[in-house]
């Protein structure tokens, strides 16, 4: 019999029935219904199933649901109203400044690998603001692209940076 367990995900505590070893991309997916997070390698080798906890990125995929217990959880859904948040903005912005970076770039191909890369930039960009293409690259490494856009999604990070400081894109 499955236990009963709490979750906070994107600011809203939710009750999910699965076992507490399931793996919290499941639980998001089949049970809360977000399609932020997805399915690539299940193996924590690519990114695409990224989530913030508690503002630190993880591998949903291989992590049990039950990690998470007493935790903020942040999904790309839940993405503009963390960064809403962080600043202090009074009003939630549709996007989040990597998210409009992206669109801005046209930095995505098929797409698969949108939401590890803005979690992962915008975790970055959270605890270091400014940084440079070195740093950029070192804290990117580990999220695959199969469409090979590294290029654009590194300008991207750079102008989300730029806008997020208050200078022009
Ligand atoms: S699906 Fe989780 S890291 Fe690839
Ligand atoms: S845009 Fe296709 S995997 Fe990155």
């Amino acid at each position: 019999m499955a236990r009963e367990l709490k979750i906070r995900v994107n600011e809203r505590v939710w009750t999910v029935a699965s076992a507490p070893d399931t793996p919290l991309l499941y639980v998001l997916a089949n049970e809360l219904m977000l399609q932020g997070p997805r399915f690539g390698c299940g193996l924590a080798q690519c990114g695409s199933c990224s989530v913030l906890v508690d503002g630190v990125e993880r591998r949903s995929c291989v992590t049990p649901v039950s990690a998470v217990e007493g935790k903020a959880v942040t999904t790309l859904e839940g993405l503009p109203a963390w960064y809403a948040a962080q600043k202090k903005l009074s009003k939630t912005p549709d996007l989040h400044p990597v998210q409009q970076a992206i669109l801005d770039e046209q930095a995505m191909q098929c797409g698969y690998c949108y939401n590890g890369m803005i979690i992962k930039a915008s975790e970055l960009l959270s605890k270091t603001p400014q940084p440079d293409e070195a740093r950029i690259r070192s804290h990117m490494n580990g999220h695959l692209c199969r469409c090979g856009t590294y290029p654009r999604i590194i300008r991207a990070i750079q102008r989300a940076s730029r806008v997020m400081a208050g200078g022009a894109a």
